[in-house]
């Protein structure tokens, strides 16, 4: 006898959606989403070095109210949770990101949309009840860039993430072994491009859509010239914090992009709380990178970070179910995230700090 499907209730973690994804996804598809770079090191390490940091638990606490609700560059989140931006949403889901918005509506969560969305920027900003950042691939063509920057403000954007790790793809096993190549029909609104490829073009590393060349000046001229405030999205190293600082962004994401260009770079868990010490509260710091439970979330608060960013999770809960699968992953997590601030004795996001890991808790 087959086994049933389960239903959206039957999902309890975050974990379940991946295995239910596999199984509703062409092969194609879920080596997309699932894949990293090379021989995956890096990505398992991204899940597992939050797992390792310990918890400091606190008693006897009132901790009968808590809220979520906290401040991200001057815009109120309901939760410290954003939807990382990822490519492409229509591999998940027919109604690609308009599911993935509606599903952010439900549950109060942020969504940072990106360059490569398969719905225009405008059509999602207008149905968003949350903030809606854009991610901002820099393109070789400054006229386009500066389009697609005026367009994301118009639309309603209201910030915007430059993606500063991936001036080349990385080596992505699984793609080339299903021989990963977008639908045929697919284009990318944001970029007013036909039907493209992400795959590298030119000996057989870059891409049409990425530009190799970026560089810090670039940056200065984008601070200069946008309306809203400006994040680095993939800065890991705590040098290249130093820089950000001093070339005037509003913000700085810890990524290695979901472990998918460079293996063997260390976890974002490793790397957020040598940013921070860099940073010294001089830029808003956000982390994403195998968040997968409210107790990874409450660590990276406590070590640094305003608010995550999570990817594949929700990708795999729009394969499985579409908004109400995006809207059940966020519930999902903002209730763990709950119960691990009860249980650490926080009632309030602000009051999340170092002294909630055990290693560095004041009475340790
Ligand atoms: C399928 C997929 C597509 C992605 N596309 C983009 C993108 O277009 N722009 C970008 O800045 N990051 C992109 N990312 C990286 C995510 O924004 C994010 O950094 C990463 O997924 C976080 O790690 P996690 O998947 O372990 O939560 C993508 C990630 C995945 C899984």
């Amino acid at each position: 006898m087959a086994a049933e499907k389960p239903t959206l209730e039957n999902i309890i973690s975050l974990a379940d959606f991946e295995a239910q994804a596999e199984s509703c996804m062409s092969a194609m598809a879920f080596a997309y989403v699932a894949g990293g770079a090379a021989d995956e090191l890096t990505m398992r390490a991204n899940c597992e070095d939050w797992k390792r940091i310990l918890l400091a638990p606190r008693i006897l606490v009132d901790v009968s109210e808590i809220s979520l609700r906290t401040e991200v560059l001057g815009q109120q989140l309901e939760m410290p949770i954003m939807l990382a931006p990822a490519a492409f949403h229509r591999l998940c889901c027919p109604d690609g990101e308009m599911a993935t918005v509606a599903g952010a509506n439900q549950a109060g969560g942020g969504l940072i949309l990106s360059s490569f969305s398969t719905v225009a920027v405008e059509e999602v900003t207008a149905s968003a009840k949350h903030p809606v950042w854009f991610q901002l691939y820099f393109q070789k063509d400054k006229p386009l860039t500066q389009e697609m920057v005026r367009r994301a403000e118009a639309a309603g954007c209201k910030a915007l993430c430059i993606t500063v790790d991936t001036p080349v793809l990385g080596a992505r096993h699984r793609e080339s072994r299903t021989q990963f190549a977008l639908p045929a029909d697919f284009k990318l609104p944001n970029l007013k491009l036909g039907p493209v490829s992400h795959r590298p073009v030119r000996s057989a590393v870059y891409s049409e859509l990425l530009n190799p060349a970026l560089s810090w000046k670039d940056i200065e001229w984008l601070c200069s010239m946008a309306k809203v405030p400006v994040l680095l999205k993939g800065v890991m190293n705590p040098q290249d914090a130093l820089l950000a600082v001093k070339t005037g962004v509003s913000g700085i994401i810890v990524s290695n992009h979901g472990a998918r260009n460079l293996d063997t770079l260390p976890s974002t868990a490793e790397a957020l709380p040598r940013v921070a010490e860099k940073v010294n509260g001089k830029l808003a710091i956000l982390v994403d990178g195998g968040i997968r439970r409210g107790t990874d979330v409450l660590k990276a608060l406590a070590l640094g970070a305003k608010a995550v960013l999570i990817g594949r999770p929700y990708l795999y809960a729009l394969a499985f179910a579409g908004a109400a699968g995006v809207a059940r992953m966020l519930e999902l997590l903002s209730t763990e995230l709950i119960m691990a601030m009860a249980l650490t004795g926080r009632t309030a996001i602000d009051q999340i700090d170092r002294s909630v890991l055990w290693d560095t808790a004041s009475h340790v």
